[in-house]
């Protein structure tokens, strides 16, 4: 019986490296499982690369299969035989199992042992954790498993999470997804920035469609849905260096800025854009902070003389409670999603770092209050990640609030889910306290070697596999995975109307 699921048998190899010959017509697949049975345990094998293997000396396998190209007949027939000719896999030793037991292998597969595909059965070790999130199934190649992977909420969203692919492989349908499940607990509380408007579902499916919408999720947008929030924020809430990192001032306009707000307190911006002159702020440096504010937050003064908010967002007059609003609903384990979609990359980051300082510094005071265990994890999903926290970035403008989260936020329960196709671009000292990495396709090599280098487990093998993930095939590598697994994400709205039928079934069952 058990001779019909040998898939192929270990001949050569080192650690890493162990080579199999494959059973002919078994197909293997970059990315397969298979499974070596011990007496005592198992051991979980991937496979990262394929090649050809003959008997036959190459030159005549050229020659016969310029014969048969030419028309010379059919000169191949003799030399095929599946005993000559054969694929041989390159796999490498994941996890050896042992009950629930996990540990990475330290040795190698008894010389000749068969393998097999793997089996549900053998990630049994795979339970749900407290405070599930749902990422998607064990995948073995392309074919999907029916074994459900899930984050624990409480370790990965503390220590952050970097989700890096090439366009359209499926990143923000992740995000989703896990938003999804993460929307149900009133123990995590997120900030998404969202500049292309998709997570809301304002038109399409979305988080408006979870079934605790109505209490657990805001929607804050400048052309706010019926019922929605409308996103103004005033200026008085806007202190000096919520701009850090983010938008860079010279010496004399950090200095004007100073000035200003020692002066005018929170009204300092308005006093700026209305061109106040202020003792030791020459005209020049006046005039170009006027240009910076109306350029970022679109405040100038018309030419009748009257204070003007081009983009309604930012005003002197109406939005005074909304970030001590969103900050309250984060705080209270709510998931706030805020449609930047209409503003400008400074002005979006400007507003997630007006949020991010007022939790990060609270958190930190409930922390020296002993207060923090009882409060919920904060979590930031910012898109684009590269923006805040690049090397480029960080040299030119200073760490900003995104960065000092990535740093120190895990000690404060405040993390991150950057999104990114630049992984590259971050600095490896940032990407190292990221311990939670959803790796989708990427095709450039220079980034798959930035995600290697800085994930949770060895992949330096990965390359190959990694470069051929399709859309929703991902690897979760992460310090609370005991190794790096292979998923698929389902499709946002598959998922969602799958799980409204079986609920709507178990209903219909139980009434
Ligand atoms: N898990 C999945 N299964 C099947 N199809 C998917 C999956 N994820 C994404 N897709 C398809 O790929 C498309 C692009 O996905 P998505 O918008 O999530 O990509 P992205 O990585 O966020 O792209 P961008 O870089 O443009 O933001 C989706 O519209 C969907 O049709
Ligand atoms: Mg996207």
């Amino acid at each position: 019986m058990e001779q019909i699921d040998i898939i192929g048998q270990v001949f050569a190899g080192k650690v890493g490296r162990i080579l199999i010959r494959e059973k002919s017509g078994q197909e293997l697949e970059l990315g397969d499982l298979l499974v070596v049975e011990n007496k005592r345990d198992h051991l979980i094998l991937q496979v990262n690369d394929l090649i050809y293997g003959s008997q036959i000396p190459q030159g005549i396998r050229e020659l016969a299969t310029g014969l048969k190209l030419e028309g010379y007949g059919a000169g191949l027939d003799f030399l095929e035989p599946q005993l000559r000719n054969y694929v041989i896999a390159q796999v490498k030793a994941v996890a050896s199992v042992r009950g629930v037991d996990i540990r990475i292998p330290k040795t190698l597969p008894s010389f000749f042992s068969s393998l097999r595909i793997i089996k549900n059965k053998d990630l049994a070790f795979l339970t749900k954790p407290s405070d599930p999130i749902y990422i998607g199934k064990v995948r073995s190649g392309s074919k999907v498993l029916e074994v459900n992977v899930y984050l624990n909420g409480n370790e990965v969203l503390t220590h952050h999470v970097l989700i890096p692919a090439t366009t359209g492989r499926g990143k923000s349908n992740l995000v989703k997804v896990m938003l999804w499940s993460i929307l149900g607990f009133s123990k995590f509380g997120l900030l998404i920035l969202d500049p292309h408007d998709e997570y809301f579902g304002r038109h399409e499916k979305g988080l408006k469609d979870h079934p605790t919408a109505k209490e657990n999720l805001v929607y804050y947008s400048s052309t706010p849905p019926v019922g929605a929030n409308t996103l103004v924020i005033n200026l008085k809430s806007i202190k000096p260096w919520h701009f850090d990192g983010i938008v860079s001032f010279t010496q004399a306009q950090d200095e004007a800025i100073g000035l200003y707000f020692r002066q005018y307190k929170e009204n300092w911006i308005e006093n700026i854009v209305r061109g106040i002159e202020v003792e030791g702020v020459s005209d020049r440096t006046l005039t170009v902070l006027r240009r910076k504010f109306d350029n970022i937050l679109g405040v100038y003064m018309d030419d009748r003389g009257n204070f003007q908010c081009r983009t309604e967002v930012f005003s002197n007059k109406a939005g005074e409670a909304t970030t001590k609003d969103i900050v309250r609903a984060l705080e209270s384990g709510k998931t706030v999603v805020i449609d930047t979609s209409r503003l400008l990359d400074e002005a979006e980051l400007l507003i997630g770092s007006i949020v991010c300082n007022e939790i990060f510094h609270r958190y930190q005071r409930y922390k020296s209050q002993g207060e923090l265990e009882e409060k919920p994890i904060v979590s930031v999903v910012i898109e684009e990640a590269p923006r805040v926290l690049g090397s480029h970035v960080i040299e030119a403008a200073g760490e900003n609030i995104y960065s000092t989260i990535a740093r120190e936020g895990r000690k404060f329960r405040v993390g991150l889910i950057a999104i990114t196709q630049l992984t590259s671009l971050i600095p490896r000292t940032v990407l190292a306290n990221i311990n939670t990495k959803i790796i989708l396709g990427n095709e450039m090599a220079i980034e798959r070697h930035a995600i290697i280098e800085s994930a949770a487990q060895d992949l330096s093998d990965d390359d190959r596999t990694i470069a051929s993930l399709d859309k929703g095939e991902a690897i979760v590598s992460s310090n609370f995975t005991k190794f790096a697994i292979p998923i698929q994400i389902p499709l946002f709205e598959e998922l969602i109307t799958k799980l409204s039928t079986t609920k709507k079934q178990r209903r219909k069952f139980v009434g």
